[in-house]
């Protein structure tokens, strides 16, 4: 029997719990399969697609900074991933076509979305930092629950006047202007890499936070980034991206594989462990 190969590509790849993740699924299931970081420069995109063409790749996961950048060279890209023009999950399908998939809106929806609809209301403001591409899984997802107030702020301010041509519902704030605006946000969420293991942090202090605002960071690694942590001990309500992360594995897994993988006890229990 051959081997399947998958895995995620990305700079940088440290913090990623997608190996843990997808190897555990194929030993539970049975399938001949291993799941490696592919950590790779922005020019090697071409060559991975081309494994995957030829079938020395099964599929791989997206994660930043590419998950715009593998657009132009794939063949077809499906549903969400259409919507956002942000693809997280690559596959072959039966006529050879290499296929670009978002399971991040699926994974927004289910590990966070529907926290939302029982702590807040749609007309509540929100706020995203970020405009990368899971910032645009970020505002579909909360398109679709019929949210009408999302602001976006970018360090880099052109990216983030981009996607208000794509989504002009969307209010742009200058990232100087942060500290100003926070006082008006219910909800806001950490769409950056700021906070990654390993990584840059925020300089930013949101001070005047409201007492009863929302901070939701899409990082999973670490469990609590600095400013979750920071939050925290002001009595501010925080969740981190782990329950998106394994939503968003849960359907790359079945789009690779065509079984919907369980998240049992002992999956959470390797994840936590792997997180502390
Ligand atoms: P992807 O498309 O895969 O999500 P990306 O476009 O590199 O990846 O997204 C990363 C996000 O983190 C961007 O919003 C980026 O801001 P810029 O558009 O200005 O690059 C943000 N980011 C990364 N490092 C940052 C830093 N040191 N300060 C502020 N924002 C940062």
């Amino acid at each position: 029997m051959i081997k399947k190969s998958f895995g995620i590509i990305g700079k940088p790849l440290s913090h990623s719990l997608s190996p843990t993740l997808h190897n555990y699924w194929f030993k539970k299931y049975k399938i001949f399969a291993d799941y490696s970081l592919l950590e790779i420069e922005l020019s090697e995109i071409g060559e991975i697609i081309k494994k995957i063409r030829c079938s020395e790749l099964q599929g791989i996961n997206v994660t930043v900074p590419y998950k715009q950048a593998v657009i132009p060279f794939l063949d077809l890209i499906l549903d969400d991933a259409k919507e956002t023009l942000s693809v997280n999950t690559v596959s072959l399908n039966e006529k050879g076509q290499v296929v670009g998939h978002n399971t991040d809106v699926y994974g927004l929806e289910y590990g966070f979305v529907n926290k939302l609809n029982s702590l807040n209301s749609e007309q509540d403001k929100i706020l995203i930092l970020g405009a990368g591409g899971v910032s645009l899984s970020v505002i579909y997802a909360l398109f679709k629950r019929g949210t009408k107030k999302i602001s976006i702020s970018n360090r880099t301010l052109k990216k983030a006047e981009d996607i208000r041509k794509k989504f002009p519902f969307v209010e742009v704030i200058n990232w100087e202007n942060l500290e100003t605006n926070i006082n008006s946000m219910d909800v806001i969420i950490n769409a950056t890499s700021l906070g990654l293991k390993n990584g840059d942090d925020f300089k930013q202090e949101f001070k005047d936070i409201k007492p009863s605002a929302i901070y939701y960071d899409i990082i999973y690694n670490p469990e609590n980034t600095a400013m979750i942590k920071k939050l925290k001990e002001r009595g501010i309500k925080t969740f981190n991206g782990l329950e998106m992360f394994i939503y968003q594995g849960q359907e790359s897994f079945s789009i690779w594989n065509k079984i919907i993988p369980e998240l049992d006890e002992e999956l959470k229990k390797i994840i936590f462990k792997k997180l502390r």
